[in-house]
């Protein structure tokens, strides 16, 4: 009688730590459990599909309140149907050398990997911003692996583009202007001096600022990196070499001066669509929807994606965009995956995933509080 008073609760912890209850629907905002039954712990991230398996990166993060943001790397996570995800472990880490810029006590955010098929390698690339300085730095990392989770072998950090000018930027954005350097920031005249290239000249010699970042294949295999630029102002798309490990030095603006920050790019429909968000730091804002029939030409933004209240609208759902992801063996199926940060314990924060819709013409996302992943089309 006393043993089986003893076993009882012991079987019920057993049963619970191996009957891991599979996921069978996308419940955005709620804790996403992995096959360890923690919460899915890899924020403004991406996914890559390879060998028939999708791989999701993203940062990994303490579970901590206190005001140092610093994360020790990038997780990853593997599944076969985008519900049920392994843990596969850090795929980067930070490297405890005082020589390396990947010290503890740094900045790792929105990692994405991309696959380079000429080098059969998997190369990734972050924002970096450097131990003790805030996001002072605006840098951007490169790392790279032969095997899809790693480990991922960091390179270095740098500001791209150094020393060339934007492939859009006229000839007469090239010279300084009288008085610039005393405009008073958020003036009329000061955003007109931004739109007019005032930070691109600031940062021609050291290189171009890379904050908030995505990475894009195209259709050819030529790799775009793009990041908030020029204190956040303007996007910069950005040539990658063929082997994905450098910037080629060709490199584009755009929407100058419109503040967007949280890229995140898809084809469809023959046209390219980018999700941004504005920038109001952790907190959520209206998101924001643009259209370019070339990635290197025009970029129009048509206006905010979200289909809700409008309270709901202001907030895109509480999230601020990552990633769109193609869903494989699908021709126009792909979802919104977005964070909803929770600065204080930013390893908590929650995965908004939501269907992209077609509402004329546009792609758009509504709320769900549940929805079956089987019935994209
Ligand atoms: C956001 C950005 C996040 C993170 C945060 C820090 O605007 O999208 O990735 O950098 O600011 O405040």
């Amino acid at each position: 009688m006393r043993f089986s008073v003893t076993f009882f609760p012991l079987l019920i912890i057993s049963l619970s730590a191996n009957s891991q209850d599979l996921v069978n629907s996308i419940k955005p905002g709620q804790v996403w459990p992995d096959n360890q039954g923690k919460h899915i712990n890899a924020h403004g991230g991406g996914i890559l599909y390879y060998n028939k398996t999708y791989y999701w990166f993203g940062e990994s993060r303490l579970p901590r309140t206190e005001k140092d943001k610093s994360n020790y790397g990038v997780s990853c996570y593997s599944s076969k149907d985008l519900l049920n995800w392994k843990n596969e472990g850090l795929a980067l880490r930070v490297i405890s050398d005082t020589a390396s810029l990947l010290l503890p006590g740094c900045v790792i955010e929105r990692p994405k990997v991309i696959y380079n098929k000429k080098t059969g390698k998997f190369v990734m690339w972050f924002h970096h911003e450097l131990k003790g300085q805030g996001y002072k730095a605006a840098m951007t990392g490169v790392a790279v692996s032969d095997n899809i989770t790693g480990p991922y072998k960091y390179l270095r950090s740098l500001r791209p583009n150094a020393g060339v000018w934007p492939k859009n930027f006229p000839e007469e954005f090239k010279k300084a202007k009288a008085g610039e350097e005393i405009l008073k920031s958020w003036s009329k005249e000061w955003v007109d001096a931004v739109k007019e290239g005032l930070f691109v000249r600031r940062d021609f010699e050291g290189g171009q600022m890379a904050r908030d970042m995505t990475l894009y294949v195209d259709k050819n295999g030529k790799a775009y990196h793009v990041h908030s630029s020029e204190e956040n102002m303007t996007l910069h798309f950005s040539e990658l070499t063929d082997d994905y490990l450098d910037f080629t030095g060709t490199y584009v603006r755009v929407l100058p001066g419109d503040s967007n920050e949280a890229p995140a790019i898809f084809f469809a429909k023959g046209k390219y669509y980018m999700f941004t968000s504005g920038t109001t730091g952790w907190k959520p804002n209206p998101g924001r929807l643009s259209v370019a029939s070339k990635l290197l030409g025009e970029w129009k933004t048509v206006g905010n994606p979200c289909r809700g209240t409008e309270d709901e609208n202001k907030i895109t759902f509480g999230s601020q965009s990552t990633h769109i992801l193609p869903v494989e063996g699908k021709k126009n199926a792909f979802i919104y995956m977005g964070d909803r940060w929770i600065p204080d314990n930013l390893a908590d924060s929650r995965h908004i995933w939501l269907p992209i819709e077609w509402e004329e013409g546009l792609p758009v996302i509504k709320w769900y509080k549940g929805w079956d992943i089987t019935n994209l089309k």
